[in-house]
């Protein structure tokens, strides 16, 4: 899809975002007006399939009636109250959220960087008030690759030189470690456990290309947490709610994180909702006035993410994550091409390695995709996320196969 060849109506969108937004994204030339469960459309009518589903957002599928009717109902009777006041759409949907997951409490916030900042307040404020650290010298280990949004904070403890670069001076108070080594995070702890108050992990490394960790290393990890007293903090904005094939993608080693960060789909992505959940013993360490927002745990959201984490139920998406990702690594594994370096993921988070190959990469491979009717977008430039929403069905994912092969062939010779 070579740029000249646009259309009008698309050109004329992306000239206005061009003009007028910032410049901080790379989007594919596509310029999307409408969606239904796994498609997309664009201004001239054409469909696709969204492989990317908004990063994960969009696990129920795009415009869910049950989660846009919920909208509907709540937005015509009290979209904002603030915290300054009670409502009665706050307390049931903590109760659900507590019944849903598990914990004691829940903390409502918007943006799943907004959740991160506020598991790492609650981890230094454990680590002080519960651990008994000294003062002003609480450490937070996290791993290399990772991304948890894009705060001061959270840039800090980033190694992507183009997420943190010119953003000093950094947060103090992080060590970095390497993904996927649990020996590391015992050695960290042998030498600091008495200042450390938390491990910030990604149980499968999403933005950095879908890195899946051995089996068995958050279980390492989160003994080593346990043995240490140190809390074991999840951040599943992106392999949470069903997308891995699993409700909590943690769940697949067994592991109960004393902290889960949670974003994207638990609204469905209909609004930006996040949460943080926790045991009374960390979350009652943060008292009225400490932190909060405005806008978090608005009566929209809490009808609108209950509403969306009862489709993941009803629907079973989380078993259909589980069975639709293994055929869709099995069928993508069998194509022959000169492209494919790896295929890897968990349910229906996957990524492909792309080998350059006939001066084509990674972004040719989308751009090819696209004209044939199939989003999906690159990260770090070699890699491409397959990451469909969940209510896709069996066929519709074959067919999807069938346009990744047939583009994929089309590259070899061109
Ligand atoms: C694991 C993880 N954490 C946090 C975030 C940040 O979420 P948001 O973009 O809603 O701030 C993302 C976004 O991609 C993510 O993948």
């Amino acid at each position: 899809m070579p740029m000249k060849d646009l259309s009008a109506a698309t050109r004329q969108f992306i000239d206005l975002e061009e003009k007028y937004g910032a410049h901080n994204y790379h989007p594919l030339p596509v310029v999307l007006s409408r969606g239904k469960g796994c498609y997309v459309w664009d201004v001239n009518g054409k469909r696709y399939f969204d492989f990317l589903s908004a990063y994960s957002a969009v696990n129920q599928g795009h415009c869910h009636p049950k989660i846009v009717s919920a909208l509907k109902e709540q937005a015509e009777r009290l979209c904002l109250t603030s915290r300054a006041f009670y409502n009665d759409t706050l307390g049931p949907y903590e109760k659900f959220i507590h019944d849903y997951f598990g914990y004691d409490k829940v903390l409502p916030m918007n943006s799943g960087a907004e959740a991160v900042e506020t598991a790492l307040k609650l981890t230094r404020k454990w680590g002080y008030l519960k651990k008994g650290i000294p003062e002003a010298e609480a450490l937070i280990v996290a791993c290399e690759g990772n991304f948890h949004g894009r705060t001061i904070s959270i840039v800090s403890v980033s190694t992507d030189p183009e997420a943190r670069a010119d953003y000093g001076p950094y947060t103090p108070g992080f060590e970095v470690i390497p993904y996927n080594d649990p020996d590391a995070l015992a050695s960290v702890l042998e030498k600091k456990a008495n200042s450390i108050a938390g491990f910030l992990v990604e149980p499968i490394q999403g933005e950095a290309g879908v890195n899946v960790p051995d089996d068995g290393y958050l279980k390492k990890c989160y003994d080593l947490c346990k043995r240490h007293n140190v809390l074991f903090i999840a951040d599943e904005v992106q392999t949470g709610i069903a997308r891995t094939g699993r409700k909590l993608c943690c769940d697949h080693e067994g592991i109960r994180p004393d902290i889960v960060i949670l974003g994207k789909a638990i609204s469905g992505g209909v609004l930006p909702v996040s949460a943080v959940l926790a045991d009374d013993e960390i979350m009652l360490t943060i008292q009225p006035g400490q932190h909060g927002s405005t806008f978090g745990g608005f009566p929209l959201a809490c009808k609108v993410a209950t509403a969306a984490l009862k489709v993941v139920e009803e629907e079973k998406l989380t078993e259909k994550a589980e069975r639709l990702g293994q055929i869709f690594r099995g069928e993508v594994k069998k194509i022959e091409s000169p492209f494919i370096r790896q295929v890897r993921g968990k349910g229906l988070l996957n990524a492909v390695v792309i080998e350059p190959h006939n001066g084509k990469e990674a972004w040719d491979v989308c751009l090819k995709m696209a004209e044939n009717g199939l989003l999906a977008k690159p990260t770090h430039h070699h890699i491409i996320r397959f990451a469909p929403p969940l209510v896709i069905t069996e066929e519709e994912l074959r067919e999807a196969v069938a346009i990744i092969k047939e583009s994929l062939k089309s590259l070899e010779t061109v």
